[in-house]
């Protein structure tokens, strides 16, 4: 018995990169496979069937099952169809994973208002779209699991405004989901993932591996710690029966290892027995809490276990280790 037998799913982005990988572990686990993508270019431009095909292609040959679904997760019409395509092929929907993304980076003082509605339309609102109709049809059977995947951009990378927005907007509507699904026994939760994909070449230093290599840096990544597919063991274990008791966290995967990241909390508050004027605030809170003010938070922010663990890692057998914050411990 695999562990996701009986599992319909939906893996919108499954044609290329993370996705694909996702699409292919959650097949190989046991699961019927929808794959949505619409074949764009990195900048979320034209149309093309061959990804998609290519990892029906890949499950088929694992002995898995998959259709395609080439519409844009961005057409709230399309995503519906997905959800409708996922009951009239294979009976049931337990699984949605949004891995489908575009990239249009510039600078808050340069952006377009294109720029902004493009990326914003895939990563936050293709959210919303395939969340809407698959969140009534979980709710009515009492189950489902969503995997929706942010970035580690979300914590504000400086250029890419409208990537880091939509980022965030699905930290929190998954947040929402998961606090408004719980009792009827869905789960929703989010990967910061990283991998080596075409996103990753898009990027200046790249050309410069390119260059010097002849191969680009995702010709060079697999079976490393930076192959895209390292990510799907994770969105396999979240996706199954195991993971019930798993709602409305946040992983990052880095490498062959995956972080808890910790909610936000509070940090510190100035309070009176009367109403503030705004100097007498500047004047406390230069001297208290700006003692206490944290840095803006840094990019890439879940690596900074490999600085900060020191000699905290317990070995867990089998090359396996783990490290958490001591004074979060029970
Ligand atoms: N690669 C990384 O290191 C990294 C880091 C952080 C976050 N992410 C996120 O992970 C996800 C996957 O990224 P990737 O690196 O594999 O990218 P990728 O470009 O390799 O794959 C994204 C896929 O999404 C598809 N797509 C684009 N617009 C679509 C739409 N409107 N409807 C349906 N499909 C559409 C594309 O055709 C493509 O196949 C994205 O959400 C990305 O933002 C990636």
């Amino acid at each position: 018995m695999k562990m996701l037998d009986g599992k319909v799913a939906i893996v919108t982005g499954g044609g290329r990169g993370i996705g694909r990988g996702i699409a292919l572990s959650l097949a190989s686990n046991g699961a019927r496979v929808v794959i949505n993508d619409l074949g764009a270019g990195l900048a979320g431009d034209g149309v093309d069937a061959g990804p998609a095909q290519e990892t029906q292609a890949a499950i088929r040959d694992l002995g898995g099952e998959a259709v395609i679904n080439g519409g844009s997760v961005a057409d709230y019409v399309a995503a519906q169809g997905m959800v409708d395509q996922a009951v009239e092929t294979f009976g049931r929907l337990d699984i949605v994973v949004h891995a489908a993304g575009v990239l249009r980076d510039r600078m808050i003082f340069n952006m377009t208002e294109e720029e902004w509605d493009v990326v914003v339309a895939v990563h936050l609102k293709g959210l919303f779209n395939i969340l809407r109709p698959a969140t009534a049809l979980m709710r009515q059977q009492q189950a489902g699991r969503i995997i929706a995947l942010a970035s580690g951009s979300a914590y504000g990378d400086a250029g890419q405004p409208n990537y880091s927005a939509a980022k965030a907007g699905i930290i929190g509507l998954s947040y929402s989901t998961a606090n408004a699904m719980a009792k009827y026994g869905v789960t929703s939760n989010v990967v910061l993932p990283t991998g080596t994909t075409r996103m990753i070449d898009s990027k200046p230093e790249s050309q410069k591996i390119f260059e010097e290599t002849g191969k680009w840096p995702s010709e060079h990544a697999r079976g490393t710690p930076k192959d895209p597919d390292n990510v799907a063991p994770l969105v396999s274990f979240l996706a199954s029966d195991r993971a019930a008791n798993i709602n409305g966290q946040v992983f990052h995967s880095h490498g062959f290892g995956y972080t808890l990241v910790e909610p936000p909390r509070t940090l510190a508050r100035l309070e009176a027995d009367h109403a503030w004027t705004a100097e007498g605030l500047a004047d406390s809170f230069d001297r208290y809490m700006a003692t206490d003010m944290k840095p803006r938070p840094a990019m890439p922010f879940g690596r900074d276990v490999d600085t900060l663990a020191g000699n905290d890692w317990q070995a867990i057998g089998e090359g396996r280790r783990y490290w958490a914050r001591k004074e979060e411990k029970k």
